[in-house]
């Protein structure tokens, strides 16, 4: 929303464009955008309705249809806005196809009298349709949003009701009071955006449980420096010239701004020409107030470069991000990871656990939760927790401990790990956990994230963004991070000082071996060109690599999409070995580490390739029948991270070979937030 500076259409449109753009690699598969028709005949209400552009498919089908509609061609271009707010939005179909008519904005009908935009899911959707089907009022897509825009206005039609009005040019009810009214009735996870022909020049946004941001960038010479308090309170802002965003991720907006605001849960955002308010929405107070909310996080400062969200020279972001893993690795170890000296010893430092490791240490039982490649990355890490803690550690896929409403208890801590820290599945756990009594421990990348601020304590990754839906960076940065806390939970053990100390040495060295893995990009280019048109893939893996097992066919079908399955070696004899004949392909694990001499698949005739520790190579396959992948060797609990890196590149490779879209697989999301 631009505020004392004249910008004409063509820059509103192209900057929302932009915006989308920058999400694109979620993997979404529908765009709408709404914009201001002209507001310049005065201030009679309704003013003429926004417009309205969706498409289904990439972004660009947006921007190329909207270039090419009709209604465009009549559109100026040039017509130029003192104020604009104006919406976007990218989605990735949950109810429904990706369609125009299921894209958003959702509009309440004929006229766009109220549109919105929506990130979540509501869940009681089917009720409230039932109820505005009543009313009269007709649903057009298959959304649950579709709900939300009516909801407004069937509030705004009551509210002027009561009030005598006619909701026209004598507006009496304020839009905030409409948006409160509308989360009344929402049960579910949100964050939105309303739009109104009622209330020109004016947004409302507001959000339960989905993420919400506020960027603030200033765009006069006048001041330097904004202060939360005065600025951005109930008062407002106002006379400043300044273009505000909201959005649902910092990506769509850390090219303008990195002065970022994260909306708390039941705050609602309002802008009205050119001033930016934000109230408290409370539900147990009367339905007419809505208290101001004092602003207590000041603007943080996203620790995101714009030249972060860029692919600098690699081809894809995924590609990018398996090549910054030293760095990534770095980062997440930096000030963690104490070298000891001729007086210190050597130790963990993890500042965001201080005061939780005591009760972490007396805890009957640790509970690793979460999804996807985040739950690979803590069942990697699990032997090792449950060696130095000395406490059973139970693996939890996230949506399966919600099927069951599995047992927990004031005894236990429940660690929640995610990269994006939004997903559903994990959030709703972590409450689920928290209402228990468990204490909750959350490792995301993500500041400012559901998991990060609904959690106890915890440990952020700071791995740098991660824009490639399929998370590798991540996944390295999380297992050293339950490697550190493992190691931290054990660090009162003299016994298992030596071991720790070991550990904390190869900590120390894991870029640079990092980097010595990634050397091995061409062989496994070479390795993806002879395995491009294979059919299946199985994967063997035990005790620490296990895991590894599972996240390399993760990231093979996921991206590349061969089909792959992880299996635990221990259970080949229990049923796959059936699968295999002269013509499987089948990656095995065999790094040394003390299960080594239990892998038993070097009795079988499958196709197979062996990852083995450096130099192993003659005593892994003596008739050099399989192809080799050799790595450098580090402590047991930190191997997984060398094995996967290797393993990112052949499901990277595999994928470009194939064809297929590596940052953008299909019908993925890079953050799953709904359930
Ligand atoms: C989606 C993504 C995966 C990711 C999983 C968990 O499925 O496609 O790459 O591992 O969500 O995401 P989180 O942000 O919680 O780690």
């Amino acid at each position: 929303l631009n505020y004392n500076a004249r910008r004409d259409r063509r820059h509103i449109v192209e900057l929302l464009f932009n915006g989308l753009r920058r999400l694109e690699h979620s993997g979404y598969d529908s765009a709408g955008i709404s914009i201001d028709a002209d507001l310049s005949s005065g201030a009679v209400l309704p003013s003429p309705p926004p417009l309205v552009f969706r498409q289904e498919g990439k972004i660009e089908n947006l921007v190329s249809s909207f270039y090419h509609e009709a209604s465009v061609a009549e559109l100026d271009l040039e017509l130029s806005f003192t104020s604009h707010a104006g919406i976007a939005h990218t989605w990735w179909a949950t109810h429904g196809e990706p369609s125009p008519i299921n894209s958003h904005p959702q509009t309440s009908g004929e006229g766009n009298d109220f549109l919105v935009v929506h990130k979540g899911i509501i869940t009681n959707y089917m009720d409230l349709k039932e109820t505005l089907l009543k009313y009269g009022f007709h649903f057009e897509s298959d959304t649950d949003t579709e709900v939300i825009p009516k909801v407004a206005k069937f509030v705004h039609d009551s509210l002027n009701e009561d009030l005598g009005s006619d909701g026209g040019d004598k507006q009496v009810v304020p839009f905030t009071q409409i948006a409160m009214d509308v989360m009344r009735q929402l049960e579910g996870a949100y964050a939105l955006m309303f739009k109104s022909p009622f209330y020109p020049n004016e947004l409302v946004a507001c959000k339960r449980g989905s993420p919400l941001l506020l960027g603030v960038k200033e765009t006069g010479d006048m001041r330097t420096d904004i202060n939360v308090e005065s600025d951005l309170s109930a008062e407002g802002h106002h006379g400043k010239p300044n273009e505000y965003y909201l959005a649902s991720d910092a990506n769509a907006i850390v090219e303008h701004t990195r002065r970022v605001l994260v909306i708390e849960d039941n705050k609602v955002v309002h802008m009205k020409d050119g001033a930016v308010h934000i109230f408290k929405f409370d539900s147990d107070k009367s339905r007419r107030l809505l208290r101001p909310a004092s602003v207590q996080r000041g603007l943080s400062t996203l620790e995101m470069e714009v030249e972060q969200i860029r692919k600098g020279n690699f081809e894809h972001f995924m590609q990018k991000e398996i090549h910054e893993q030293p760095d990534s690795l770095t980062m997440t170890m930096r000030g963690r990871l104490i070298r000891g000296g001729e007086q210190k010893a050597k130790g963990i430092l993890l500042g965001g656990l201080k005061d939780h490791l005591k009760t972490i240490r007396r805890s009957r039982r640790i509970l690793c939760i979460g999804c996807g490649t985040s739950y690979n990355a803590a069942l990697a890490a699990r032997p090792v927790v449950e060696e130095l803690s000395g406490i059973p550690v139970t693996m939890e896929i996230a949506s399966d401990l919600l099927d069951r409403q599995g047992p927990i208890y004031r005894e236990d801590a429940a660690i929640f790990v995610s990269q994006s820290g939004e997903t559903a599945d994990t959030l709703q756990a972590l409450e689920y956990a928290e209402s228990d009594g468990a204490l909750c421990v959350g490792i995301t990348n993500t500041v400012g994230s559901a998991i990060a601020r609904g959690s106890h304590c915890g440990i952020h990754l700071n791995a740098g963004c991660e824009i490639g839906v399929a998370s590798t960076k991540a996944y390295t940065s999380q297992i050293a991070v339950i490697v550190m806390l493992a190691l931290a939970l054990g660090d009162y053990s003299l016994s298992t000082q030596q071991r720790r100390n070991a550990i904390m040495d190869d900590l120390y060295n894991l870029p640079s071996k990092v980097r010595d893995v990634l050397k091995l990009d061409k062989d496994m280019k070479e390795l993806a060109a002879l395995l491009m048109d294979e059919q299946s893939l199985l994967v063997f893996g035990r005790g620490y690599n296990y895991a590894t097992a599972l996240e390399c066919a993760l990231k093979v079908k996921e991206v590349s999409l061969m089909h792959a399955e992880g299996i635990v070696a221990g259970e080949m004899k229990n049923g796959p070995l059936a699968l295999v004949d002269e013509t499987l392909l089948i990656i095995v694990i065999a790094t040394r580490d003390a299960s080594l001499n239990k892998q038993q698949w070097k009795a079988r005739k499958g196709r197979l390739i062996v990852m083995c520790t450096e130099g192993d190579a003659e005593f892994m396959c003596p008739d050099r029948t399989c192809r080799i992948i050799e790595v450098p060797k580090v402590q047991d609990c930190l191997q997984p991270i060398i094995n996967i890196v290797s393993l990112q590149l052949l499901a990277y490779h595999l994928t470009v070979f194939r064809g297929f879209n590596v940052d953008q697989p299909r019908n993925l999301a890079k953050s799953v937030t709904t359930q």
